[in-house]
């Protein structure tokens, strides 16, 4: 009698041991796609919504030399002319062959799972360049403005976020990017993607609307700083231009809403 109540002690653990694991994974599911959802209608209210097919190589607001010392005119204009231009044609591409015509790129992102990696790694290498030269200027800026407070209510203070931000654009194994965002819960958040990912993109780590990036390709760097990506990234706050992330800041704030 006593080992059958024992059976009988253990099976019912169990039982209610699988099921509390099942409720767990079933509530993390429909976060993430609450989150999702969430997203998805906030993406409508972001500017890039309106970058739309045939996609086209933007030009910089500023000369290829513009940022020297920090980045050399060789590899800006190799990286803008033949990278950027290169991820900018094989998204037209992409999207032809996939049936997207009629879809914003970012509204792929949010389902990016669909389709072959093609579309993945151009349509991300398009978008995030795109954001990524606007975050550049050559007269550098002030850290100021609303989201400069954000930043040091959520990360204690300037060289806070200045370390972890570092610490993701250093640590991204290989190829990809760091990222600030702004999460829907109107909460900022550090980031990293690997290869042409970005946090729009439906299996994201941290999901959120980029504020800022840098891209740590060896091509972003590797012509003046060799294998020294940490100087690169050190260099970067001199020519951060944070009235475009404030600007970027207020918009976003403004979708979450
Ligand atoms: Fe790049």
């Amino acid at each position: 009698m006593k080992i059958l109540l024992s059976i009988l002690s253990v099976t019912v653990f169990l039982s209610c041991s699988q099921n509390a694991v099942k409720n767990e994974v079933i509530e993390v599911n429909s976060q993430e796609n609450s989150q999702q959802s969430i997203l998805n209608g906030i993406i409508e209210k972001l500017p890039e919504y309106a970058w739309v097919y045939p996609y086209s190589l933007p030009a910089l607001d500023y000369e290829y030399d513009a940022l020297e010392p920090y980045i050399d005119a060789v590899t800006m204009e190799t990286h803008h002319s033949k990278h950027h231009n290169g991820y900018t044609k094989k998204t037209n591409l992409a999207v032809e062959e996939n049936g997207l015509k009629d879809q914003p790129i970012i509204k792929v992102f949010t389902e990016i799972g669909k389709y072959p990696s093609f579309v993945r790694n151009n349509g991300g290498g398009f978008y995030n360049h795109n954001l990524f030269w606007t975050f550049l200027t050559p007269d550098g800026s002030e850290f100021k403005g609303e989201v400069a407070e954000a930043i040091v209510s959520e990360f204690q203070s300037k060289e806070k976020f200045v370390e972890q931000f570092e610490k993701a654009a250093a640590t991204q194994f290989g190829s990809g990017w760091a990222w600030l965002v702004l999460k829907t819960d109107g909460k900022l958040a550090i980031t990293q993607s690997a290869n042409q990912n970005n946090p729009l993109m439906e299996d994201a780590e941290i999901q959120g609307i980029p504020l800022l990036n840098i891209d740590v390709w060896e091509h972003a760097y590797y012509l003046e700083y060799k294998n020294m990506r940490k100087s690169y990234i050190s260099n970067f706050w001199n020519i951060v231009n944070w009235n475009v992330v404030n600007e970027r800041y207020l918009m976003a704030k403004e979708a979450i809403k």
